[in-house]
């Protein structure tokens, strides 16, 4: 299961006569990789790490404009 959050920081523009609109957003996914696991008290107790999102699976989600 992922989770996705999406946060919008601004309209950037509103056409409303074609009914398109521009935004500025971020979007944040969350999910529990069962093959992944860590931990911190075999590492000093650290509870957070970073990996490059080339060497763990990541989520097929993509968001089309349009
Ligand atoms: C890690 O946390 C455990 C539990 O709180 C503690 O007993 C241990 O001393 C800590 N280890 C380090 C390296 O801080």
């Amino acid at each position: 299961m992922v989770y996705i959050d999406v946060t919008v920081f601004a309209i950037l523009s509103v056409d409303e006569k074609n009914q398109l609109m521009s935004i500025y957003f971020l979007y944040n996914r969350y999910w529990i990789d069962e093959f992944l696991r860590w931990e911190p008290l075999e590492y000093d107790n650290i509870t957070q790490i970073s990996l490059p999102s080339e060497n763990v699976w990541v989520p097929d989600v993509h968001i089309h404009e349009f």
